[in-house]
């Protein structure tokens, strides 16, 4: 991970080096916070800009009421602060990490007498599954592991401690040679990556597990049906059975991590022609098109950093657009 100058913990910019925690602090224990992932684009019509910030926003406001946990500052301070972080740190383009955590205070499993502590993170950070990845897909792996119920946890809640089973899938498939893991849901229908939403094209049709099938309601699978549906093709949100991923003509999954990647290779079977197909190609040029700000039907969705916050920072060059 390439280190940036300035992480904003509880309120303060500190420098990277300084932003540290006791180790008594509740989440490092328990697993009891709840983060987001964001990225900001060096956008071609808007400058450096923020893809999707305020549903990014809303969903870490969503996590923390379902972990009883509430956020001492409001959203627009948050979203500011996040502007701001970004160009002080002279990035145009970055992944972002807000984390809400119970801090230190108290320990045992009653956690609601612990601080609730804030930190929003960013660095530079590449293609998650690879560029060979993007450009020519994964080959991925059904884990052993089922993806989290809501029978004994919350998988709308993007939550730390929930990561362990991700953690889990993600382990086994990388030991045994793939690039990404499939987990299942608990009545062993298709549910997502161990960081991504999965989309499953049979027929000309995209399918994918709909929002009650214990998936995280990713951001950009959001963007990429309402993408895919611009563009003219059918999505339709329903019930995978594994074998469906083995019978399809394409697949791709999608997060903010890994952007658009197709998979070409599921449990040793070649999907489709063992190339990313021409849906995944067209809806992945759409969306990248979306990410860097060269469609202006989806503009709204680019939140910019203010030219001003950069010109504020000695040394950091100002954005080349002006929004
Ligand atoms: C388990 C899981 N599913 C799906 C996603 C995709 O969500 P998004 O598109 O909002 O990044 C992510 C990444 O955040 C994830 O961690």
């Amino acid at each position: 991970m390439e280190q940036a100058d300035l992480i904003w913990l509880n309120g303060e910019f500190v420098a990277w080096e300084d932003a540290k925690i006791h180790v008594l602090t509740h989440g490092l224990h328990y697993g009891t916070g709840v983060f987001e992932g964001v990225r900001c684009y060096d956008t071609e019509s808007h400058g450096p800009a923020v893809f999707r910030h305020q549903d990014h926003i809303d969903r870490l406001f969503k996590s923390a009421s379902l972990y009883y946990m509430d956020i001492p500052y409001p959203a627009h301070e948050l979203r500011q602060a996040t502007l701001e972080l970004i160009a002080a740190n002279g990035f145009r383009d970055c992944y972002i990490r807000p984390l809400v955590y119970r801090g230190y205070g108290t320990m045992g499993l009653f956690p609601l007498d612990a601080p609730v502590d804030v930190t929003l993170a960013c660095w530079k950070w590449g293609a998650y599954l690879g560029d060979a990845g993007k450009r020519d897909g994964i080959r991925a792996k059904v884990s052993s592991w089922r993806r989290i119920s809501s029978e004994s946890l919350i998988p709308q809640a993007k939550a730390s401690g929930q990561y362990l089973n991700s953690i889990l899938a993600k382990i086994e498939t990388h030991k045994a040679g793939y690039e990404e893991a499939i987990l299942l849901d608990d009545h062993g229908h298709v549910c997502e990556g161990s960081g991504e939403n999965i989309f499953v094209v049979i027929d000309g049709v995209i399918h994918t597990p709909p929002p009650a099938a214990s998936i995280l309601d990713g951001i950009n699978r959001k963007s990429v049906i309402q993408i895919a549906r611009d563009l003219g093709f059918t999505v339709a949100e329903r019930d995978i059975a594994r074998a469906e991923l083995y019978l399809a003509q394409e697949i791709y999954v999608t997060g903010t991590a890994a952007e658009l990647v197709p998979v070409r290779e599921v449990d040793d079977h070649t999907i489709g022609t063992g190339r990313p197909g021409e849906i995944t190609l067209a809806v992945q040029s759409a969306f990248d098109d979306a990410l860097h700000g060269r469609t202006e039907r989806y503009a709204h969705w680019l939140d910019p950093v203010p030219a001003h916050l950069y010109r504020s920072q000695a040394g950091a060059a100002p954005p080349s657009t002006v929004a």
